[in-house]
């Protein structure tokens, strides 16, 4: 048996639950880019693959299974060239348009508007639409928003029926521009504050809808676009966003592989990706300045592992591996957005199939599931469930000199009363044992418990060994009292309940 390294002790406070966690944080990204819409996503109809209505049944079985809040979409830098009425009507006829983004691939436009809200229906998630601002106008975005909202008479309502949907939707997240500091319009922040308020004037609330507004914020640590924006046009805004990407080199020219490497780079990894605390408590901050009372919320809706793509692939597809060090970025990252949950209401990881840190990876009629997959599956006992304040004396993990903290986590309870931990060793090599101290309850039962871990820092699933890195029940604990002991190997992340 391995010696354990190091002691770590948590203590948490069942009594004093802080905030709500909201769902919203375990958003997903589908843009059209590479094959995360066609071919990971969308089939079609004439498929031989299984499909409903066009969309494959294993994707979406899978994805359905991990109770997605909600589904963004179109874009990216794809949803500021994207014009609404390219995807209504006949499929035959919708115009195609080049993806200047992504590989400058031909769009067909098969999947629209009704495509899409069908996916949602199927996935029984929330949509975000994310809206063009920086080739659109006021004009064309206020008129998606009638077309898709408005249940009574007029030309855009009854277009929509004509297309076959007679009930209007509900649709509440809606995104004006995305990084319109770049791909969205490379715009000041003064003059998006200005067309963002203008915008924002014209999306409207249509039957009974409610929209939520969230604004183009900017990526990693530009705080003037946060403050400017906020300080001009927080009023008229629910959310602003946060991009912010794990590079594990820190180079974009040379992200590095995401399969075959070293602890070096596994360490790199997620050294970058606890970045996030920073980022988020720094631009929290700021809002707290003019939003004190956190009425707008931080919606990190572009976040993941970003590396080179594999090789002899469309550089613009953005493909890549996914390997247990990826799950751990998952998970360190979601304990930190639960963390700031009193602010972060919304988040979405980039992207739900085939694209940067993907949940399901498919390769014509196979598909797997990522060890990222079973991160937010493990993670669905936090979905509005109330945060619990944790204290966290953590061991160093160090590498060539570097420190990181060796375990990250999250403990929440729920509306029947069971405390969930989410507990995650990020060691290569050693493992931690955690004593946990849970004061304020009488819980003294284990009532659910599963670990994903590895044999090696780059262990990945692959359409031959597709459960690598699969979900294990988890028995290397001792509960005695309120005191609980986890035994937890290198490179895991586990999920506990106590009741
Ligand atoms: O997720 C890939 C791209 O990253 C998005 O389209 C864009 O918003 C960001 O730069």
């Amino acid at each position: 048996m391995i010696p354990l390294k190091a002691q770590n002790t948590m203590t948490i406070n069942a009594d004093q639950p802080q905030n709500k966690i909201s769902r919203h944080i375990y958003g997903q990204f589908s843009e059209h880019l590479g094959t995360g819409m066609y071919g990971g996503l969308w089939v079609g109809e004439d498929s031989d693959i299984p499909n409903t209505d066009g969309f494959r049944d294993d994707v979406v079985e899978a994805l359905k299974a991990l109770e997605i809040p909600n589904l963004r979409w179109p874009g990216g830098c794809f949803a500021d060239e994207y014009h609404w009425r390219d995807g209504i009507g006949p499929r035959e006829d919708r115009p195609t348009r080049i993806n200047t983004h992504w590989g400058m691939v031909e769009e067909h436009n098969e999947v629209g508007t009704h495509e899409f809200m069908r996916l949602t229906e199927l996935l029984d998630t929330e949509p975000y639409i994310s809206a063009n601002v920086g080739s659109g106008t006021p004009e064309e975005m206020a008129h998606w928003v009638e077309y898709m909202t408005y249940d009574g008479n007029s030309t855009l309502a009854n277009l929509r029926r004509e297309n076959g949907q007679e009930k209007a939707w509900d649709v509440k997240f809606w995104g004006i521009g995305n990084e319109s500091w770049g791909c969205g319009g490379n715009m000041e922040a003064g003059y998006y504050a200005d067309l963002y308020r203008r915008y924002a004037t014209f999306a409207k609330d249509y039957s009974g809808n409610e929209l939520y507004k969230i604004a183009s914020g900017f990526s990693d640590d530009n705080y003037g676009w946060t403050e400017t924006v906020v300080e001009q046009a927080g009023w008229m805004m629910d959310a602003i966003s946060l991009h912010y990407y794990t590079i594990p080199t820190g180079n974009w020219e040379q992200k590095g592989p995401s399969k075959d490497f070293g602890e070096g780079m596994y360490f790199a990894g997620l050294k970058q990706g606890l970045a996030m605390d920073e980022y988020v408590s720094r631009h929290s901050t700021i809002m707290d300045k003019y939003d004190p009372e956190k009425r707008i919320s931080l919606a990190v809706d572009e976040w993941g592992i970003w590396t080179d793509p594999l090789p002899d692939t469309n550089p613009g597809f953005l493909q890549q591996q996914n390997s247990v060090r990826d799950a751990l970025i998952a998970s360190t990252t979601l304990d930190i957005l639960n963390k700031h949950s009193d602010r972060v209401r919304l988040a979405n990881i980039a992207q739900t199939v085939n694209v940067l840190q993907a949940m399901i990876l498919t390769d014509g009629n196979r598909m797997l599931k990522t060890p990222t997959y079973h991160v937010f599956d493990f993670y669905r006992v936090h979905h509005d469930a109330m945060l619990l304040p944790l204290h966290l004396d953590a061991a160093n993990y160090t590498y060539e000199g570097e420190h990181i903290p060796a375990i990250s986590a999250t403990a929440s309870r729920d509306e029947a009363g069971t405390i969930h931990l989410t507990v995650t060793n990020l060691h290569a090599t050693d493992p931690q044992e955690v004593t946990v101290n849970i004061l304020g309850s009488d819980a003294d039962e284990i009532s659910e418990s599963r670990i994903l871990s590895a044999d090696a820092v780059d262990a990945v699933n692959t359409f031959d060994n597709p459960d690598r890195v699969a979900p294990q029940s988890f028995e290397d604990y001792t509960l005695n009292d309120d005191e609980l002991t986890l035994r937890l190997p290198s490179k895991s992340v586990i999920v506990i309940g106590v009741e």
